[in-house]
């Protein structure tokens, strides 16, 4: 490990860098999150030991300088920015604060305005005599660059207010940005020029910003939401909301997801419903500006240094950090697959501590050059699971070691194989316990036997205890055992008992998508199970007639390849046997069969004849699942985006495919959008 003078010059040499390819490059290297947490970093070693605090170290710059190609000019009124709350503790806080600086401890009745905070770039429009005169960057808040030209081109600024007797000056600030959809269009244009790509909205409008052919910022469609008003003093309207639709009547794009809030709690909700809301909006945002209503009471409250005491931005929690890389670990799946896991020191994420995240397979382990003691790039966006982005090659040690995958399987030791072209390493012991506890939790999982009262735990305690050692062994429990282990009651024990009962009549496509055969997902063991209304019907034409199950709809041959493969195995074949003994039936009930038919005479062909494309990974469906249920409904799935594509359904991380879609005007569906298109 580094001592604290060498991690300092570390930090300071990269974040140096980084404000460089951000401010002047308009080509950042670090996310956003990633930068504060190791400025924040530097900060901290820098008040712990002054002598660290060298004249080079990005803590003692104030703001950015100008680029060259423009004229800086000074702001009329300044550019302030906004203090930071980073969570409900601190939002409070600032409230109090506010009430005490204003004399009206307690006051919880003060109207507030709830702004979104729009992930752009800051504006200063001068308006004389209802003309725009000049329009100006941010820049360090005092002088900033003169863009009028560029500014001029886009078309959500009014060039001239709509307002008979427009006061003499008017100041409007407010938010200038690309949209995501737009954004994903210029980045495609750049990638087949062979251009870098904007690494965000942001950066792609800061750059377009400083173009200096106005043609290019004309192309590329920014946008602007108004959110301040200065006006001379008799002409000022009484409040921000006010402030507002004046902008909005004066010819504005004001933004609508604003409100009132008559108190704290009003501005409370407001907050946590854009929490979730601001991922369905076709923009950026990056938190909640909170500002006090009535300007008068702002003025009483006044500024610090930087920034107003009447607003505070509420950001949302960072769903990126860095960290350190300890060690890597490796997980078994149900399948045998062995998921390297990278164990990190613990860091805040999206609002909970994570300290593992996958690494996905070796291939990208290469990919990363990930070593130990590495400062790792972390994520977690929503409900995804963390993982690693990338590595800061800068920070890394000297001594450090470059990761090694296991050889050997970390539950039952045996060695691991890597099949042909596959990405992903395997246990191939059928008895490793780890294989044995995830297909156990299979088993009882929400689509398969649905069976109540039987979480991870337990079955780790039973598998541990050898008292299960198959599907089959599940069957075999009787409630005084159950009622012996850890954390288990006599109540508890009668009702898993009765769970495990009651799942022997779940039906037939349940109980063979609970086998866990690769590549037989939900949607696939459903098509299976409506044409072979049994497992032996099923194993018959698997292993005399592939191509027959080959040919179903959205099967093909590596499922039917894997199907036939695991009927070979003696294994499988005593467990379908023990199964039945327990009394699974394996097999359609008569109602089935009946349902079965009835559904296959009215097949609906939603998307007949309709061209689709998938991309990126679905929150439920697998690949295979989704296209069989396509398939079913008579669409075709092929590989890429043309302008034939009917629709594109694209989920998380979806890449150039999306891109292309939407540079081509093709419909693009999420999974919920699709599964709603067939229902019946
Ligand atoms: S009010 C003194 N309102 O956030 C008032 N700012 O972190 C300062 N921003 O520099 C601005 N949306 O670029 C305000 N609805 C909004 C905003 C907003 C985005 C930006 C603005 C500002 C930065 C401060």
């Amino acid at each position: 490990m580094p001592d604290q003078s060498e991690r300092a010059a570390e930090l300071r040499g990269l974040l140096n860098r980084a404000a460089h390819a951000y401010y002047v490059l308009d080509q950042p290297i670090l996310e956003d999150p990633v930068y504060d947490r190791l400025y924040q970093e530097l900060v901290q070693l820098e008040s712990a030991e002054p002598r660290l605090r060298s004249s080079d170290s990005p803590t003692q710059r104030v703001g950015g300088a100008p680029a060259e190609g423009f004229t800086s000019v000074d702001h009329r009124i300044g550019l302030l920015s906004l203090d930071n709350a980073f969570t409900r503790g601190d939002l409070l806080a600032w409230h109090e604060r506010l009430l005490k600086v204003l004399d009206r401890p307690g006051d919880t009745q003060l109207p507030l305005v709830g702004e979104l905070k729009i992930d752009g770039n800051a504006l200063a429009l001068s308006y004389r005599n209802g003309v725009l005169e000049r329009a100006a960057t941010r820049g360090d808040g005092t002088r900033g660059e003169e863009i009028t030209a560029n500014v001029r081109t886009i078309s959500s600024i009014p060039l001239r207010l709509q307002i008979d007797n427009p006061p003499e000056w008017v100041e409007v600030r407010g938010e200038a940005f690309i949209p995501d959809a737009t954004f994903a269009v210029i980045n495609a244009e750049r990638e087949q020029r062979g251009e870098a790509l904007f690494a965000n909205p942001r950066n792609a409008c800061a750059g377009t910003l400083r173009q200096l052919d106005p043609k290019v910022v004309a192309a590329r469609r920014l946008d602007f939401f108004a959110y301040t008003l200065h006006l001379p003093v008799d002409a000022q309207p009484p409040s921000q909301w006010a402030a507002l639709e004046w902008l909005n009547t004066a010819g504005f794009r004001v933004n609508p997801n604003r409100e009132l809030c008559a108190d704290l709690a009003a501005i409370q909700s407001f907050c946590d419903h854009w929490e979730q809301g601001r991922h369905d909006l076709p923009y950026a945002t990056d938190g909640v500006v909170v500002k006090l209503n009535d300007l008068l009471l702002q003025d009483e409250a006044g500024f610090t240094q930087k920034a107003p005491r009447w607003a505070i931005a509420l950001k949302y929690p960072a769903e990126e950090a860095p960290t350190r890389l300890l060690r890597v670990g490796a997980q078994v799946g149900r399948t045998g697959a062995v998921t390297p896991v990278a164990e990190f020191e613990a860091v805040a994420l999206a609002g909970t501590s994570v300290s593992r995240a996958t690494l996905h397979n070796a291939d990208r382990i290469a990919e990363l050059d990930l070593h130990l003691g590495d400062t790792i790039v972390v994520r977690k966006a929503g409900e995804i699971i963390p993982e690693v982005v990338r590595v800061l090659p800068e920070l890394r040690p000297s001594d450090a070691t470059p990761v090694q995958l296991p050889q050997h399987c970390p539950e039952c030791g045996s060695s691991l194989v890597r099949e042909g072209d596959e990405a992903a390493t395997r246990c191939v012991n059928s008895s490793c316990p780890a294989i044995l506890r995830g297909g156990l939790r299979h088993w009882v999982s929400k689509g398969a036997l649905d069976v109540d009262g039987l979480g991870s735990k337990l079955i780790e305690q039973l598998v541990d205890r050898g008292l299960v050692g198959s599907l089959a062994d599940l069957y075999r429990l009787d409630a005084a055992l159950l009622a012996s282990l850890d954390r288990m009651g006599d109540k508890s024990a009668t009702n898993l008992v009765e769970a495990l009962e009651a799942s022997k009549k779940q039906p037939w496509h349940r109980q063979l998508y609970g086998l866990g055969i690769r590549h037989i997902g939900e949607v696939i063991a459903k098509a299976l199970a409506a044409e072979f209304f049994s497992i032996d019907s099923l194993a018959a034409a698997a292993l005399e007639a592939p191509e027959q199950i080959a040919e179903l709809h959205g099967i093909g041959p590596e499922i039917s390849a894997s199907l036939g493969q695991w009927l070979h195995n003696p294994a499988n074949n005593q467990l379908l046997q023990d199964l039945r003994g327990v009394g699974l039936s394996l097999e359609a009930s008569a109602a089935e069969q009946e349902a079965a038919s009835q559904a296959g005479a009215n097949a609906n062909g939603m998307l007949q004849g309709k061209t689709l494309v998938l991309t990126g990974t679905l929150p439920n469906l697998s690949r295979s699942d989704a296209k069989a249920l396509i398939e079913a409904a008579g669409g075709k799935v092929i590989g890429s985006v043309s302008k034939k594509t009917d629709y594109l359904v694209a989920g998380e991380a979806a890449g150039s495919k999306l891109t292309k879609a939407e540079s081509l005007g093709v419909t693009v569906l999420s999974e919920v959008d699709l599964t709603a298109m067939l229902e019946p």
